[in-house]
């Protein structure tokens, strides 16, 4: 069985967040686990590159789009090898055999009649590159990025979407896997319940210089998104490769809903109209949010990959992400949640498990799989469950259901837990009589190990790297799925490694999220009175600051060190306005009694006052002489 697997290429405007990095580990899941299960694999991502948005982004920073897209685009493709994630190709749209097979399948559309010249006055929004019509803009802005459209007026070449508009309803209706989950099959019609519009897929480089030029017309660059979906096909050699022959009848993509429309309509009635078979399916996913709010550059809560598997490792950042969001739904992010899974799942259940078997293992057998004798009701149970499991998760990875397969695991790590406290292996060790019974609870166990580490593989590849290690297995050894549908393949007498814990526990304190202090909504400070007694409650004090430091990966935040009633640590958001050297010696009012509270690892016993407005942030300082640690009311 071929399997083809794509995500989307990323634009080159942006740094890669957790929410590509979501995309990108179910990617690599999915290819694993095919990859596991024998079938050939081809698995794809890349950046995209041209369009307003990256020339925007290359003027704000004074470099060429092309310098610029090369800079992000590294930066990405070193990103994903950090995160065990492993491609077979990495594309960019401005690769010339890209820009080939663009302009390929722009003339055979061309040539099919499918694309005319024509003008076009819209409603157009940068940031979605794209135009609007005032029906799907809410309040008269842009739904995405809360900005007004402007209206654009110009001639350009359009694709006759429109022509397939029929096709594709059945086409959609005819295959019920071709968009799923449901809800977004569902959303794919709806828009195609109103009639299609024509797409128009050029821009004048009077506008735009920065993209692939039409090949029958070199005044117009092709629109990115035309330009952009071709990747699934470039990337595999398109026209003319074997890869591409191979597998583009097995594709699949997957994305968020955010680029639903672009990849259930424009895409399928391009390839129909090139004359090229429909993709297999489209895999669409829900959003992260962070601490319930959105992720944005704006907001100042984007999460950075690395910097998570840096603090947390790689593997606990893999499972929190596969493991908490339900494909197709919105997941919120949240460091302590991380945390927690990393201790409770990954510390405890996992790593206890496999610790205490491999320490039974060496204590009782000297490390070496022992002869088992016959199997009583408690072991056949364990071997029923374990097996079963491994059918139950392979479906769960076909349906893209990537939280069950997982949760599919744990049940058997549980399970496994409970049946050590119920045989009591130290109980049976301590009579000659009981040593048949332990070699065969003993040996059970490490084959439920096995299977497990089989399971986890696509998803923890380090510690199933671990885990085969420990287990006796040669470096370059590679159990196949099949193997763990089948109980007893280990043979006694085979040597175990025991190695290290396979995750330490943490201490608790989170260090990457920066929080910021959340205003209550329900306060409008307009209009709330607050008595007198409650403002007497807050402790404002004057406080001399006396040493200042940038808090580490902090863009904002500054330790200060304070003298006020006592000496005091307190972090201050104000790194963006104040270097260390600016605040150290100034007379700041802090607030005294607010609750400690961790800022990025940083214990912090109040909060520097300050005003904010458009043009910046300044700390509030005394006028004249006022002694450090006097009261302020
Ligand atoms: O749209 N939660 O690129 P892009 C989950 N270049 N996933 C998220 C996310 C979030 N908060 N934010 C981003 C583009 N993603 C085009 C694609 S494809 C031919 C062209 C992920 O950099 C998710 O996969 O804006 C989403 O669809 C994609 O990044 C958008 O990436």
């Amino acid at each position: 069985m071929t399997f083809y697997i794509t995500t989307p290429i990323y634009y080159v405007n942006a740094e890669p967040h957790i929410g590509h990095t979501y995309t990108t580990l179910v990617a690599d899941a999915a290819a694993r686990f095919h990859r596991l299960a024998g079938g050939e694999t081809f698995f794809l991502t890349g950046t995209d590159e041209h369009g307003d948005k990256v020339a925007e982004a290359a003027a704000r920073r004074k470099m060429s789009p092309k310098e610029y897209a090369d800079h992000i685009s590294g930066i990405f493709r070193s990103t994903w090898p950090r995160l065990n994630v492993a491609t077979d190709h990495f594309i960019r749209t401005t690769d010339p055999a890209h820009i080939r097979a663009v302009q390929h399948i722009l003339n055979k559309v061309y040539e099919k009649g499918d694309i005319y010249f024509g003008e076009y006055g819209g409603l157009y929004c940068t940031g979605c590159e794209r135009f609007y019509l005032e029906r799907e803009l809410i309040g008269g802005r842009c739904p995405d990025h809360q900005v007004t459209p402007v209206f654009v007026k110009e001639k350009n070449y359009f694709f006759r979407m429109s022509r397939y508009q029929d096709w594709l309803i059945d086409h959609i209706k005819n295959h019920p896997e071709f968009i799923t989950p449901e809800r977004y099959r569902n959303e794919a019609l709806s828009f195609l319940s109103e009639p299609l519009e024509d797409l128009c897929i050029s821009r004048p480089c009077s506008r735009l210089e920065w993209g692939i030029p039409l090949p029958f017309d070199d005044q117009f660059v092709t629109y990115v998104w035309f330009d952009a979906l071709i990747n699934y096909i470039s990337g595999l050699g398109y026209p003319d490769s074997a890869n591409f022959q191979k597998f583009w009848p097995a594709a699949e993509h997957i994305i968020a809903k955010d680029i639903l429309k672009p990849h259930a309509i424009y895409w399928p009635t391009m390839l129909k109209s090139a004359g090229i078979q429909p993709y297999q399916r489209l895999h669409v996913h829900g959003y992260w949010n962070i601490n319930e709010s959105k992720m944005s550059k704006s907001l100042g809560n984007v999460i950075r990959p690395l910097d998570l598997s840096e603090t947390y490792g790689v593997d606990t950042v893999r499972y929190f992400l596969l493991r908490e969001m339900v494909f197709g739904l919105d997941a919120t992010f949240s460091e302590e949640a991380l945390i927690a899974r990393r201790n409770s799942d990954l510390a405890n259940d996992l790593g206890n498990l496999f610790s205490r078997a491999l320490t039974m293992l060496e204590k009782y057998c000297n490390g070496v799989i022992p002869q088992p004798g016959p199997n009583e009701e408690i072991d056949d149970i364990l071997k029923q469950r374990t097996l079963e499991a491994s059918g139950h998760y392979g479906r769960h990875i076909k349906e893209f259901a990537f939280h069950k397969a997982l949760a599919e695991i744990w049940e058997v790590i549980n399970h496994a837990n409970k049946y050590i406290v119920r045989t009591a292996p130290w109980e049976l060790a301590k009579d000659e009589k009981d040593r048949g019974r332990l070699h065969t609870v003993l040996y059970n166990l490490t084959e439920t190990l096995r299977v497990i580490a089989i399971q986890l593989s696509p998803f923890l590849p380090e510690t199933a790297g671990k885990m085969r290690t420990a287990l006796g297995y040669q470096e370059t050894e590679r159990p196949a799925y099949a193997d763990s549908m089948t109980w007893g393949l280990f043979s006694p007498g085979r040597t175990l490694k025991k190695g290290a814990p396979l995750f330490p526990r943490l201490e608790t304190t989170k260090k990457v999220v920066e929080d910021t202090a959340k205003e209550d909504p329900k306060v409008n400070k307009e209009t709330a009175m607050i008595d007198f007694p409650d403002f007497q409650k807050v402790d404002l004090r004057v406080a001399e600051v006396i040493s200042a430091e940038p808090v580490p990966k902090s863009e904002k935040l500054l330790k200060l060190k304070v003298l006020a009633d006592r000496e005091r640590t307190v972090v201050a958001g104000i790194a963006k306005f104040y270097k260390p050297e600016e605040v150290i010696g100034k007379k700041v009012i802090i607030v005294a009694n607010l609750k400690p509270a961790m800022l990025m690892g940083v214990q912090s016993e109040g909060m520097v006052l300050a005003a904010k407005d458009a043009s910046g942030l300044r700390v509030l300082t005394v006028d004249g002489e006022a002694e450090a640690g006097t009261r302020v009311s």
